[in-house]
């Protein structure tokens, strides 16, 4: 097996960012700045992810601003939005342009919804469960979110903010504003998990306090995790996600022995600090460890990877 036999394997996630200073600061964390890029620069960015042969894109918008409800997440001229319609007007159908529906990155709490009592919360206590999200209102929202991603010329949504019944609700939405080739890679298990912390920390407001427990999957549960793969495969999903990857094979291989449609896992950004950690310290070989741990998820079954190492590694390879 070879990893490379199909780049078209691959999905690249990329941040796009629409404040420059917002750009140039978070350069300065290192995380994950292979897949940064100032919206000015967008066009320069997909054309040397074209020439890597890198056509899959997942694409997170990072607004100037925020508000409690995290309304910039679907305005006609968002951040995600504009990106969409660049992309689209200078590469085409060429790109495969799979757009992230959730409110965290739009929002002051950097919660995956809205609060109960419309937004206000306690904004010091973000733990406290007496401010619950609202999942019905937060449908409503990244209802409003896919629409206009999809108006922009997202060929997938992909909601992630484990909403119940966000599929379902979703699709119908899709369907009922003439958008049924708009398809959707669902977030399904997608567990709560310290290996997001790099991701977090790059995007978010006080990412330290914040617990998602309350709506991502529990890692305990292995029952759980299969169980919301097959909900969101009867809501309509045509992707579904396991979410993070390497500790989460037993899912992947447990799921690829009787669901058929194809199955994505995100190889998130605690994963790739791990191994860019320590080899930056010399401890090992970078591209050796991202081979063989890429490998071995495609061995589980995971037909698509999500993954920040795919840039370097295709780089490096071609480039030798
Ligand atoms: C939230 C979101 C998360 C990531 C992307 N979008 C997780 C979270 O904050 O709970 C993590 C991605 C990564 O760590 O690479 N919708
Ligand atoms: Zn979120």
């Amino acid at each position: 097996m070879n990893i490379f036999d199909n780049i078209d394997n691959f999905i690249f996630p990329i941040f796009i960012y629409e404040n420059e200073t917002t750009f140039r600061n978070s350069l300065k964390l290192e995380y994950l700045n292979d897949s940064k890029v100032f919206i000015k620069n967008i066009s320069k960015f997909i054309q040397s992810l074209v020439d890597l042969k890198i056509y899959n894109m997942l694409i997170f918008g990072i607004p100037k601003s925020r508000n409690s409800l995290g309304t910039s997440s679907y305005g006609k001229n968002g951040i995600a939005q504009k990106s969409i319609k660049r992309i689209k007007e200078n590469f085409g159908d060429k790109i495969n342009i799979i757009s992230d529906v959730c409110l965290c990155q739009y929002n002051t709490s950097g919660h995956c919804g809205i609060y109960r009592n419309n937004g206000g919360g306690k904004k010091t206590d973000l733990n406290n469960m007496d401010t619950l999200i609202d999942n019905d209102k937060t449908l409503k929202i990244l209802g409003k979110i896919s629409l206009s991603l999809s108006e922009s010329g997202t060929d997938y949504i992909a909601p992630s903010s484990m909403m119940d019944g966000q599929v379902l609700y979703l699709k119908k939405i899709l369907e009922n504003n003439n958008f049924n080739n708009v398809k959707i890679m669902s977030y399904s298990s997608k567990h709560n998990s310290c290996l997001y912390s790099p991701f977090r920390s790059n995007n978010f407001f006080q990412s330290n306090l914040i617990d998602k427990s309350l709506y991502q999957n529990s890692y305990h549960n292995f029952r759980e995790s299969v169980r919301e793969i097959i909900l969101d495969i009867d809501e309509g999903a045509d992707w579904v996600m396991i979410k993070p990857s390497f500790w989460y094979m037993d899912i992947v291989k447990e799921l690829k022995t009787f669901i058929e449609k194809p199955l994505v896992v995100q190889n998130v950004s605690g994963e790739y600090a791990l191994i860019k950690a320590a080899a930056e310290k010399k401890w090992l070989d970078e591209t050796e460890w991202c081979i063989l741990s890429l490998l071995s998820l495609r061995r589980a079954g995971a037909d698509k990877i999500i993954s920040y190492f795919i840039f370097k590694l295709l780089k490096k390879i071609l480039d030798k």
